[in-house]
């Protein structure tokens, strides 16, 4: 098992840029007829746009200037001669090229935002799923909220790739390549100065980009540090609200965006410096270029429509340059989205199956669980939690665990079911080790009612039918009915369809737990883990519940974690457990003949019963004959 100190920065190999590119592009792959139709028409668009400059050169050369159009246009187009038709058919066809590339344009940029949103939901999906099967220790690390950055900024960044580092630069090396071509076709000398310029961008880029990504990593990181804290600080607001935390909790968050924010800045910085070059460098590159191509008119080596004309393809040229220097710097920052996506991606699941992982068929397992000298320590944590544990449960006994606080009762069900592997040891099911066995198939066996009962917002039928994908209204009544929470279910106005809110705020504790106990017993498990079911009810509720768990738990293999006398009498086998080891085992008649922890603890909650049972007595007297005086 990974031990949890290598955090996530450790563990990040640093992917150099050009692994990253594959990496974006092997995302493409699927979708390569789609690339390939957004290419080819952002190839035409932008080369049709290079042909508006050269009907400027027309009109001015021959149009306005009087000159006659070159002999063989002459023959073709004869009306050509007169300089109105020809000025008007320029207009024209420059007007109707450039409509035609507009269309084609927004088409392709059309295409590519659908795919663009494609490629953010796969991904989304693709770290959703991943995500969801981390080890446990590792989705606590990140923390819910952090989650949630990466799946909503990360991911979504990802799909800007398709602009930033595809559709973008694309066109910029189309127009770049074109107007370049006529720029060489026109004057090979002006074309010479312009390639001088090509070996700045790509040293701008050299130097720049390796800067940029991992300070856009980091403000990624710090991202997910605030939304996981404002997220933590929501989910506790009553705990924020008791203390009145809500100053020192504001506090944080300011301070943590504070951070960001001055992140963000220093990062504005080395994205403006290689954006301020290339705006100071097309109004230079403008000048000189009019300066020489001036200079060359005046001499009578050049005309002014293919001086007008240089100029305009110098933008064009100049232009996809600062786009290209532009987008640089941005999808540096999508590809440290990627980079981040990748990382979660890579993080190894949790007990990734084997391909000869034996599927667990329900009707086939009998519900034999023993422990085999099993220690195991939390990823992490320095002190084992348990220490050579040896447990045989037989299929369909009830084994209540009892112990002390911190002993290690919770972390012995978290083995059976399998939220953690044993360090050393095995846990076996009908002999055979869990881990033979593919992980989610065995959970598809397994109860669970946890010490803190987790419920999601919607109603209450959903949150019971969690346990069973199609259960039919009927057996979500059952459930509810066995659970004894039918008849708090039916007391509310809207009955099953009740809306429970977050986590069931608006559910009282014992409610809370019926229903969890009502989505087990309707998850019909061969393996239940009850932890503490029944610590939240009163004496007759208590009194209910005890007969459906008892019902519930027959034959199931359960393993009951009760601080109850009565639901600890009633196991097959009393597990005492203390420090992570097993102290004494056997039943509650064998345990109490023999002495020791059990039977101590067992007279302690006697006389504390007693104890409760009589001081409030005397409070109340004391109460009484504080009123009479
Ligand atoms: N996720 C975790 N990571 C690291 N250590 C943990 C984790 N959960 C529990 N522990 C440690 O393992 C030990 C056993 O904890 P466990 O939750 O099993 O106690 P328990 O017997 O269930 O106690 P309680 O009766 O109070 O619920 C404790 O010392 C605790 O600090
Ligand atoms: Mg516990």
């Amino acid at each position: 098992m990974p031990s949890s100190s290598d955090s996530r920065e450790a563990k990040h190999r640093a992917r150099s840029a050009k692994q990253l590119v594959w990496q974006f592009f092997w995302l493409l792959v699927p979708l390569r007829r789609q690339v390939l139709w957004i290419l080819t028409s952002a190839t035409v668009a932008t080369l049709i746009g290079l042909l508006p400059p050269a009907g400027t050169k027309f009109i001015v050369d021959y149009g306005l200037s009087h000159k006659s159009l070159p002999e063989p246009w002459l023959r073709r187009f004869p009306s050509l001669s007169d300089p109105r038709q020809l000025l008007l058919v320029t207009v024209i066809a420059v007007a109707l090229t450039s409509l035609i590339k507009i269309l084609l344009h927004i088409w392709g940029r059309w295409q590519a935002t659908k795919m663009s949103k494609q490629i953010q939901l796969n991904l989304r999906r693709r770290v959703f799923e991943h995500a969801v099967r981390l080890p446990l220790h590792r989705v606590q690390e990140i923390r819910s909220g952090g989650v949630a950055s990466i799946l909503r900024e990360d991911g979504g960044s990802v799909g800007e790739l398709v602009f930033g580092m595809m559709f973008d630069p694309w066109r910029a090396v189309i127009q770049l390549v074109g107007s370049l071509a006529i720029l060489a076709w026109v004057d090979w000398t002006l074309l010479a100065g312009a390639i001088v310029l090509l070996p700045v961008v790509f040293l701008t880029h050299r130097t720049w980009i390796n800067n940029i990504r991992p300070q856009f990593r980091v403000i990624r990181k710090q991202r997910e540090q605030i939304d996981a804290g404002a997220t933590e600080s929501f989910a506790g607001m009553r705990i924020v609200r008791a203390f009145s935390r809500q100053k020192r909790e504001t506090a944080r968050f300011t301070t943590e965006n504070n951070l960001m924010a001055r992140q963000e800045l220093y990062a504005w910085w080395w994205m403006r410096a290689v954006e301020m070059i290339w705006e100071a460098l097309i109004p230079t590159a403008s000048a000189g270029l009019l300066f020489y191509g001036g200079w060359q008119v005046l001499d009578g080596r050049m005309t002014i429509g293919d001086l007008m004309m240089f100029l305009v393809y110098l933008l064009m040229l100049l232009e996809p340059l600062a786009t290209l220097a532009q987008s640089a710097t941005q999808f540096q920052n999508s590809l440290s989205g990627l980079d981040r996506v990748l990382d979660l991606l890579e993080e190894p699941r949790e007990m990734p199956s084997i391909p000869a992982a034996l599927k667990v068929d329900r009707r086939e397992v009998a519900g034999r669980i023993s422990f085999e000298h099993v220690t195991f320590t939390y990823p992490g944590g320095d002190a084992p939690a348990l220490h050579d544990i040896c447990l045989s449960v037989a299929a369909g006994q009830t084994v209540a665990l009892v112990g002390p606080s911190g002993a290690g009762k919770t972390t012995l069900t978290n083995l059976v079911a399998r939220f953690y592997d044993p360090e050393t040891g095995h846990v076996t099911l009908d002999g055979r080790d869990l881990r033979d066995y593919d992980v989610e198939s065995f959970r598809s066996i397994l109860g669970i009612v946890e010490q803190d009962v987790f419920l999601f917002d919607g109603t209450i039928a959903q949150n019971i039918a969690y346990a069973r994908r199609g259960a039919s209204t009927e057996e979500i009544r059952a459930a509810a009915e066995a659970a004894n929470a039918a008849e708090f279910i039916d007391r509310m106005s809207d009955g099953m369809q009740t809306l429970i809110g977050e986590r069931g705020v608006r559910l009282s504790g014992g409610q809370r737990q019926r229903l969890a106990i009502a989505r087990a017993i309707l998850a019909d498990p061969k393996l239940l883990v009850l932890d503490e079911a029944t610590s939240n009810l009163d004496t007759e509720s208590e009194q209910l519940i005890q007969q459906s768990l008892g019902q519930l738990m027959r034959g199931r293999t359960s393993f009951v974690i009760a601080h109850r006398l009565s639901t600890i009498s009633r196991a097959d086998v009393i597990v005492v457990i203390e420090q992570g080891r097993v102290t004494q085992t056997g039943s509650h008649a064998e345990l109490m003949a023999r002495g020791g922890k059990y039977r101590s603890m067992v007279e302690r909650q006697i006389q504390m019963t007693l104890g409760n049972f009589t001081a409030p007595m005397t409070s109340e007297a004391d109460g009484e004959s504080s009123d009479v005086r």
